[in-house]
């Protein structure tokens, strides 16, 4: 999709839309249209007068002109979330009248939180809910045509000022970004193999300021990274590590390390999953698929930060190579693990990550993993947990995600359950007691592998980087999922 600001006094295009409070009897902006006040009068009549999520056509100036707008719901609940779901069923309506340029009258600039900001949250909105992955499958281009162009309309004396343009332009970007992450999470699982992935990687590195180093079989052996071999071993797709670092323009202080957990296919292992849970275990290096949507956010904007991204790849089978429940596996830091459990490999490959991570010395780490079923049960699908070591990185994840409209919620680290991973043969298992905070289990299994002078924050994301049923701007399937809050984290730091 094309965006464009444009001058409303220029613009010829057929279809306008705009934005509405509840009862405010007008929308926002100077909506120039020959009969708005008559067009309200019949929406008013046919029941629409802003109301949140709901959409009107209206047919004015002889059929010559379309008028499509969509509720915000009440003043004083405006937010930008709300003009991202608005937009997105703006988005619905124009592509099913097989819109091919829609003009949305911005509104003015003394808007509330301010017009750059509701200009990115639509920018945003639109394309995310524009997108469909149709890489296999065709498409009618009847009632499925995308819309060509959003055209940003701006009424008389109001040129978009410097900051509204950077906040389009870096609402396109972040909302590509998210559709890239999207499109690797669809993507079916033999089409992203670790070193598929590793390719992909290789290729955004070609970007300035990136760079990259995959470590493949021979490397892991050398260095010791059995968790990441170990879930590899039942695939005949041999697992890898990824480290892609981004260095800013300017000279940085502060180093942040992104982990993703890239399962390309969870099966289970030899610990196999039923089949009805593994429909949808491609899904299961979303936390990958982030760490490279994230590096592509990277490569088109100015973030201050340094950024190591590790992305740790492996394919979860039970082929005649595959660990058994009761081996050891000793991690790149040393410590040893009894894997019980074959399925509870996310946390294998993300130990030798953390502590690689560790050796790195970042100000910070966060890992980013779909880990536990646990999560899903306690949080919901809507919502990932965050647990870790340094509060303020969780207050402000929890924060900047109510902006970007995802959810987080924290779960505690308690030290009591460590004890749940104690083992008699090794220095822990890799799973908890059977039903009982399997979340936190796991999350302190990851702590073991943490350097303690590292504030680190895990995000399980096992509920909402994949959705069945769709959600208001995702219409099935990956969500990109935490990308737009991770960005706009780092992007303030
Ligand atoms: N990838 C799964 C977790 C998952 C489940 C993600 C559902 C998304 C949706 C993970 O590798 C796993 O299998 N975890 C086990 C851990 C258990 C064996 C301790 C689980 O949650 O059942
Ligand atoms: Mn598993
Ligand atoms: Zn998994």
């Amino acid at each position: 999709m094309k965006v464009r600001i444009t001058a409303a006094a220029r613009w010829t295009g057929k279809f306008s839309a705009a934005l509405m409070f509840e009862d405010s009897r007008a929308p926002l902006g100077h909506i120039k249209t020959a009969a708005t006040s008559y067009l309200l009068t019949v929406a008013d009549e046919e029941g629409f007068r802003g109301q949140y999520r709901k959409t009107i056509l209206m047919r004015g100036d002889h059929g010559r002109q379309r008028l499509l707008l969509a509720g915000l719901g009440k003043r004083q609940d405006y937010s930008p979330e709300r003009v991202r779901i608005a937009m997105a069923k703006l988005i619905k309506l124009a592509e099913s009248l097989a819109v091919e340029e829609l003009g949305l009258t911005v509104p003015d600039p003394k808007v509330r939180g301010g017009r750059d900001r509701f200009l990115a949250a639509a920018v945003e909105g639109a394309i995310l809910a524009d997108y469909r992955y149709t890489e296999h499958r065709k498409v009618d281009p009847e009632t499925e045509r995308p819309l060509g162009t959003l055209s940003l309309l701006f009424g008389p004396g109001q040129a978009a000022t410097t900051t509204e343009r950077r906040a389009v332009s870096g609402a396109q970007v972040i909302a590509e970004a998210v559709c890239y992450t999207r499109d690797l999470v669809n993507e079916p699982p033999s089409q992203k193999t670790p070193e598929m992935m590793a390719e992909l990687a290789t290729w955004l590195a070609k970007k300035n300021r990136i760079s990259v180093k995959v470590m493949r079989k021979a490397d892991l052996v050398q260095l010791g990274m059995n968790g990441i071999l170990r879930v590899g071993a039942g695939s005949h797709e041999p697992p890898c590590l990824v480290h892609l670092t981004y260095q800013p323009r300017r000279k940085s202080h502060r180093t942040v390390c992104v982990i993703g957990k890239g399962v390309t296919f969870d099966a289970g292992g030899l610990s196999l999953k039923p089949a009805n849970s593994m429909g949808t275990m491609k899904s299961d290096m979303a936390g990958a698929a982030a760490v490279l949507g994230l590096f592509r956010f990277l490569a088109n904007t100015n973030v201050s930060a340094t950024i190591h991204g590790l992305v740790p790849l492996a394919e979860n089978l039970p082929g005649g190579g595959a660990q058994k429940p009761g081996d050891i596996i000793r991690h790149y830091n040393g410590t040893t693990v009894e894997v019980l459990n074959t399925d509870a490999e996310g946390r294998l490959l993300l130990a030798d990550a953390l502590a690689y991570g560790s050796t790195l010395k970042p100000d910070l780490m966060i890992d980013m993993a779909t880990l536990t079923g646990a999560c899903v049960i306690a949080l919901g699908d809507e919502c990932a947990a965050l647990l870790g070591t340094d509060q303020k990185t969780i207050n402000a994840l929890t924060s900047v995600g109510r902006d970007q409209g995802e959810l987080f919620w924290q779960l505690p680290l308690f030290d009591g359950y460590r004890s749940h991973l104690k083992s008699k043969v090794a220095d822990i298992k890799n799973i908890g007691k059977p039903r009982v905070a399997g979340t936190i289990a796991a999350g302190l299994f990851l702590q073991e592998f943490v350097d303690k002078s590292i504030p680190w924050v895990h995000v399980d994301i096992a509920g909402p980087a994949f959705t069945e049923e769709g959600r208001p701007y995702v219409r099935h399937g990956a969500t990109g999922f935490p990308l737009r809050t991770l960005a706009a984290f780092l992007r303030e730091l």
